[in-house]
């Protein structure tokens, strides 16, 4: 018995006795796994073709073969029909003759539909026992000696039940494609025909489409000696089983042609480009299309080697100790990252973007952008080169425009959109879900702005571009917040009159300096902001300083553990953003600042920090906005002061991706620490830290801020769900580890 094929079942279930109709490799690979397996009283086989007969067999692929159907499925308690699709109907109308008692049918047929068809003709109506799937998996060997008990291990396999089917008949299914480890989903009957006509059946189309015309206009096939790895890649495909592929194509005819149809045109399209030699859209189309296979790369490497997307999860393990040394420079500037591809896109000209921040959060700007038409090449080592439209040349997005974990791209891009003539949709995932977007959408409404949301004034977002022109309007912001004073000021630059923004406390101010920087006019008096329409942004070149919100973790890394010495080189110091600085120093810190300069309008400088016992204090209120993404890991450098640190006036903290009051709250007491939420802030009274697990609610920043406590812990620290790091911090453990932090992941299921 193969231990591989098993998975994670504890008590072998009976399955009773199977029967598979049909034995080439799909068939013949269900029938071997589920025989290894223990799980069935006996695996009958039956299929026309002798020789399989024999091999299924002596292959050890069935226990043994029958006769004919009837043969086959008597008793049977399972029954797998993996006959072509084109097939299946004469099969079934066996089956409708012969009395199954309680028997499931299920199939591995690709085109649901029609097997669902097959089905109705043969009985006159869907049996509630007939349970359609269809295992994506394959291999480019067929036939019974290619089967293959792993075959479905970590593959999809896509079950697609009708409203009558029976539970407990798809629970038996279910269950068997789990016991070979495979992936199952459900999915409604035509959305699985849709999925599989776009992603499987037009490319195999256009692989035999392709090898057959070259093929047919070589004499000899010699052209073939002069293929290499590209052609190799695109056609392998092309040897495939014709007939079942014939079959796929009859069956699934609409959808395929829906598909082929939208090819067409674009194809259409490319054709015209390179007819025109339109530079521009043969880049946007490569582009585009590069990142889109980044990404399916990813989601392709994750199923492959890893547990299955829904269910992976990262946790970092930090280990107690260490001290932390060295010169290092942290990524970029998350907030000056997303400006930078915004404002570059609505420049004229062509921007060059430098230390650019490759995290998920800033990508998800850029992606947005890429689907509005803009060409925007990179990402590469933070070097990003963005084609402008020009204030009026963002296209309608082909489809909602997914942020992900991205508040600010969802905040910011809402007061840009409301300005568009077309209307435009902005998602994003569950966390960003919760979040608060009323703050942008009121007074996006006040200007005239048509926005529908969700409950509660949650994402997802409807902006009905075009509706009316927006008007200008002088706003008095009851939060201090710099990404609904920066989506007003956008929506500005396509209103009527002039917008006016004033903020209850200073927030950062890098969309006023960036606007500038694109030579755009922006008035500022006191703590009021203004902006005007009819200018124009002009593309130039931008140098993203690092981020020092990702300083901020090493700045209390190297003050809290004894012995350090860190540089951070070349930090954004924005006066709106240095509170953490300020903040620590306050509490005893030892910062200094040395090669002050100015790049594109921010400040920057490397910040020198050297380990120092601090104290806790009472942290002054204007502080608050200038150190809001800050206060998780400043609250991991009071845990390690000397006495109590109170923070008020943050209730802010409360919608940020997670509750980072309470949050932190809860961590730290796990760690042993005092730690008493209240509504606006928290009271932190230093200690010993001890180990524990925490959960970092899927936050970022809430993970490395634990991740930088273990340097003061007397056990480990074990923080789940880290996976969203990546959103503002890629490569956060090993830039960690670099410095002396005792720092592993793993991924957990
Ligand atoms: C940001 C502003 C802040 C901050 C966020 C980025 C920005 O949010 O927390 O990480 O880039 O404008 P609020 O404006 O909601 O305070």
């Amino acid at each position: 018995m193969s231990q591989s094929i098993i998975g994670s079942s504890s008590a072998p279930p009976t399955i009773g006795r199977l029967a598979v109709i049909g034995l080439g490799l799909i068939g013949g690979s269900f029938a071997k796994g589920l025989r290894e397996s223990g799980c069935c009283r006996e695996v009958v086989g039956c299929d026309p073709d002798p020789q399989t007969q024999q091999l299924a067999v002596s292959l050890g692929v069935v226990d043994r073969m029958a006769a004919d159907i009837a043969d086959a499925v008597r008793g049977a308690d399972l029954i797998l029909l993996a006959v072509p699709v084109l097939a299946m109907e004469s099969v079934l109308r066996q089956l409708a003759a012969l009395d199954l008692g309680s028997a499931v049918i299920t199939d591995t047929g690709s085109t649901k539909t029609a097997v669902v068809e097959a089905v109705r003709q043969a009985y006159g109506r869907v049996p509630p026992r007939f349970v359609p799937g269809h295992p994506i998996a394959g291999s480019e060997r067929s036939g019974v000696e290619a089967a293959d008990a792993g075959l479905f291990r970590r593959h999809k396999v896509i079950l697609t039940p009708l409203e009558d089917t029976d539970q407990a008949a798809l629970a038996v299914v279910r269950r068997a494609w789990q016991l070979l480890d495979a992936d199952v989903e459900d999915m409604p009957l035509a959305d699985h025909d849709e999925v599989l006509a776009a992603t499987s059946h037009l490319p195999h189309l256009l692989a035999f489409s392709l090898v057959d015309t070259l093929a047919s206009r070589s004499e000899n096939l010699e052209i073939f000696r002069y293929a290499a790895g590209g052609f190799r890649d695109f056609t392998r495909i092309a040897a495939s089983d014709p007939v079942m592929w014939r079959d796929v194509f009859l069956a699934n005819r609409d959808a395929v042609l829906r598909s082929l149809d939208t090819f067409t045109r674009d194809l259409s399209r490319l054709r015209a480009a390179v007819e025109e030699g339109d530079a521009n859209t043969l880049l946007g189309v490569f582009t585009r299309a590069r990142s889109a296979r980044e990404h399916f790369s990813k989601i392709l490497a994750r199923r492959a080697y890893m547990e299955p997307m829904q269910t992976q999860s990262i946790n970092f393990i930090a280990s107690p100790g260490g001290t932390v040394q060295g010169r290092i420079r942290v990524p970029g500037d998350k907030s000056i990252s997303h400006r930078s591809i915004m404002l570059g896109s609505l420049a004229e000209g062509v921007t060059e973007v430098e230390g650019f921040l490759e995290g998920e959060d800033s990508l998800a700007t850029l992606q947005a952008f890429r689907d509005m038409g803009v060409v925007i090449e990179g990402p590469h080592r933070g070097r990003v080169t963005i084609n402008g439209v020009g204030l009026h040349g963002l296209q309608a997005p082909p489809g909602p425009i997914y942020l992900g974990n991205s508040g600010t791209s969802m905040r910011l891009l809402a007061g840009l959109l409301a300005g568009q003539k077309f209307t435009s949709e902005l998602t994003g995932d569950a966390s960003l879900s919760k979040r608060p977007m009323g703050r942008v959408a009121d007074p996006l409404r006040q200007m005239g702005a048509s926005i529908d949301t969700a409950e509660g004034g949650r994402p997802p977002l409807v902006i009905k571009g075009g509706e009316s022109r927006l008007k200008g309007m002088d706003y008095q912001m009851p939060m201090a917040s710099a990404q609904v004073k920066s989506c007003l000021l956008l929506a500005g630059l396509y209103a009527e009159g002039a917008t006016s923004v004033t903020e209850p406390a200073p927030t950062r101010d890098h969309t006023e300096r960036m606007l500038r920087g694109f030579g755009y006019p922006v008035k500022v008096e006191g703590s009021r902001v203004t902006v005007e329409p009819g200018h124009k942004l002009t593309a130039c070149r931008i140098d993203v300083p690092a981020d020092i919100s990702s300083a901020a973790f090493f700045m209390v890394a190297a003050s809290i553990a004894e012995g350090s010495d860190l540089t951070l080189e070349h930090v954004g110091i924005n006066p709106t953003r240095v509170g953490v600085i300020n903040i620590l120093r306050a509490m005893g810190a030892d910062i200094t600042l040395s090669n002050e300069r100015e790049v594109g309008g921010e400040p920057v400088a490397d910040i020198r920090v050297r380990y120092a016992p601090l104290k806790g204090i009472e942290i002054p209120e204007d502080q608050v906005p200038l150190a809001i993404d800050e206060f998780p890991v400043l609250f991991i450098a009071a845990a390690c002061a000397e006495g109590r640190t109170v923070l008020r006036g943050a209730e802010e903290l409360r919608v940020k991706e997670s509750d980072r009051i309470q949050v932190m709250a809860d961590g730290l007491q796990q760690l042993g620490i005092k730690a008493e939420p209240t509504p606006d802030g928290i009271i932190i009274e230093g200690g010993v830290m001890g180990g524990a697990t925490v959960d970092s609610h899927m936050d970022h920043r809430i993970a490395m801020s634990f991740a930088v406590a273990s340097l003061r812990a007397t056990a480990d620290i074990r923080i789940t769900d880290c996976v969203h790091v990546g959103t503002s911090f890629p490569g956060f453990i090993d830039l960690a580890r670099s410095v002396g932090m005792n720092l592993r992941q793993e991924a957990s299921a």
